[in-house]
């Protein structure tokens, strides 16, 4: 059941990275639910086809005109493997509007003991991939008038004990989202983000929230719960339609107010 007006998305075309799993994979079922066709885009296809598949059948079951997808594999570390999958996305639904960069690794590891590869590697995935992705995309999305959806973090406002690596990479992402915004706004591409904070029943808070501090952090949230992942969902499909046609360059925080929080003693 979607809050937003059927088929808001009808026409588009989306490429979704990371978009066979967790708050990419809602992302980009929810694009798909609000009309867009979805090319679903990651390292492994066992991620993705069952992904795809699901959206196919909704399609089928549905009485509305909602979205088909297709899984495309290919590393965002490798440009070439992008532009490939650039131009399968291409062959198959004709053009791309819409880019989500939601890719991207994470672990804990203290900075200390963080050998140079690990570091290299969380950036060469989240904010070198994202680049590698925005620029394979740039002549369709200037031809379209298409914009960018970068998934960033919440992790670098403040000092994220563990998270130095991400932190950095992040960062990145939120300066490219800027940057781009400026420079590609001219040619009528937007460029925005989304911050989720922790986001219940995902593989990131499996990797970086263990179960015993779980509880400790939801209390922390002034909304008193985790995110779920409808909830940036929601938010992406809103950043993705025309009712955001004047928001570019915006990173909206998506976290119940966590991170304004996380410092505060009581
Ligand atoms: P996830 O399900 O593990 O999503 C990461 C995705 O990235 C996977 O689909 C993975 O698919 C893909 N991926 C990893 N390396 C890749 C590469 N080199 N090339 C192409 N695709 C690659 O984790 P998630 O927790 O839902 O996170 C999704 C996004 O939200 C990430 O950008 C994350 O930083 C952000 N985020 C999450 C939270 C949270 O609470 N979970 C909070 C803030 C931000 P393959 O393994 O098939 O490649
Ligand atoms: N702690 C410290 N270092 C780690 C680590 C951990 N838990 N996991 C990996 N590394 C280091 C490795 O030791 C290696 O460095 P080295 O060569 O100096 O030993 C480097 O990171 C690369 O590891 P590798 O396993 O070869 O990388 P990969 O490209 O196969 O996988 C990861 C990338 C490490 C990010 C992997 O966790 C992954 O695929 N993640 C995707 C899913 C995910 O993280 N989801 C959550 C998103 S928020």
């Amino acid at each position: 059941m979607t809050i937003f007006a059927e088929g808001i998305l009808g026409g588009r075309v989306a490429f979704v990275t990371g978009g066979g799993t967790g708050i990419t994979g809602g992302v980009a079922r929810a694009l798909a639910e609000a009309g867009a066709n979805v090319a679903l885009v990651s390292r492994s296809l066992e991620h993705l086809e069952p992904a795809a598949a699901a959206i196919n059948q909704a399609q089928e079951a549905a009485t509305t005109g909602t979205g088909e997808a297709f899984a495309v594999a290919a590393d965002v570390r490798k440009p070439e493997e992008v532009e490939k999958a650039i131009a399968a996305a291409v062959e198959r639904f004709g053009k791309i509007d819409i880019i989500v960069n939601g890719a991207a690794g994470n672990f804990l590891c203290a900075a200390e003991e963080l050998s140079p590869n690990g570091f290299g590697t969380v950036v060469d995935i989240d904010l070198k991939g994202t680049f590698n992705v925005c620029r394979a995309s740039f002549e369709e999305l200037k031809k379209n008038q298409g914009q960018i959806l970068n998934i960033s973090a919440t992790l670098h406002y403040l000092g994220t004990p563990m998270q130095l690596h991400v932190s950095a990479a992040k960062a990145g992402v939120d300066a490219l989202t800027r940057n781009l915004a400026v420079e590609w706004g001219r040619h009528g591409i937007r460029v925005n983000a989304i911050a989720p904070g922790p986001i219940a029943d995902t593989e990131g808070m499996k990797r970086l929230v263990p179960e015993a501090i779980k509880e400790k952090l939801k209390q922390k949230v002034p909304l008193g719960r985790f995110g779920l992942i409808k909830d940036i969902e929601n938010a992406a499909v809103f950043l993705c339609s025309d009712a955001a046609s004047f928001i570019n360059g915006a990173v909206l925080v998506v976290d119940g107010a966590q991170w304004l929080a996380a410092n505060r003693l009581f």
